[in-house]
């Protein structure tokens, strides 16, 4: 990899990557709505878990907390996804056009039979400010999303599953963890993965007023 600034020390641990390739998993990632039933090996979640417990986070907390669900209790999950519908279905009626509005009802009905559901939630406490705790969380989720692309696997950020946040602690049995218990637990969004059985364009990236210069 060649580094552009002859000052710099780089980082031996990405030496062998090609700069290219990294910029183009970045824009190989696309949100996936409709997947293939089959399975995921536990050691590939493992992976993808695990690429997202190496993002950076607020005083090095870690304080990131997963819920996998697969198989029977995934298929469980389904029920609450249709609930969550209901909560955003309004919107999207005056968002989306027709044809793009029942495929996203159809999401939230089977989210897209995909075979791995992660809910990310945050863990916050007194020793870090609160938005600190939820970006941490996110950029572990990003890279989520980034893992499952070089596994060649698809997914999906959802924020649907806030519309029903306590209803998901519930299902998740989190009445009984400790953390929860002292009121600091808060989910963030999920994430579906599977092998996708689609391709999407990709979404056109927006530049106008996004940056400014100073
Ligand atoms: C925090 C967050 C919440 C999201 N919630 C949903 C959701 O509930 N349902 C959904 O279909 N997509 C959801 N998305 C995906 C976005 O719609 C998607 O990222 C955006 O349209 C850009 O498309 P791309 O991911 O393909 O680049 C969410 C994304 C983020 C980051």
């Amino acid at each position: 990899m060649s580094d552009t600034n002859p000052n710099s020390t780089a980082n031996p641990a990405v030496h062998a990557m090609d700069k290219n390739e990294f910029y183009k998993l970045l824009e190989a990632r696309k949100s996936i709505r409709k997947f293939k039933p089959e399975s995921i090996p536990r050691e590939v979640i493992e992976r993808i878990l695990s690429a997202g417990m190496q993002a950076p986070s607020g005083k090095n907390r870690q304080n990131w907390r997963f819920f996998v669900v697969t198989g029977k209790k995934r298929e469980e999950y389904l029920t609450y996804s249709q609930k969550s519908w209901l909560g955003v279905k309004d919107i999207l009626a005056q968002k989306l056009k027709p044809s793009l509005y029942d495929f996203t009802e159809r999401f939230f009905y089977t989210l897209g039979d995909a075979p791995v559901i992660i809910f990310a939630y945050s863990h916050n406490s007194s020793e870090e400010r609160y938005h600190t705790s939820i970006g941490s969380v996110y950029m572990a989720v990003e890279n989520m999303n980034l893992a499952c692309v070089v596994e060649g696997l698809g997914s999906c950020t959802i924020g649907a599953p806030l519309e029903i946040k306590a209803e998901v602690d519930h299902f998740l049995g989190l009445d009984n963890h400790e953390e929860f218990k002292k009121g600091e637990l808060e989910l963030l969004c999920a994430l579906v993965i599977g092998i996708p059985d689609h391709n999407p364009p990709k979404a056109p990236r927006q530049t106008d007023g996004r940056v400014t210069w100073l």
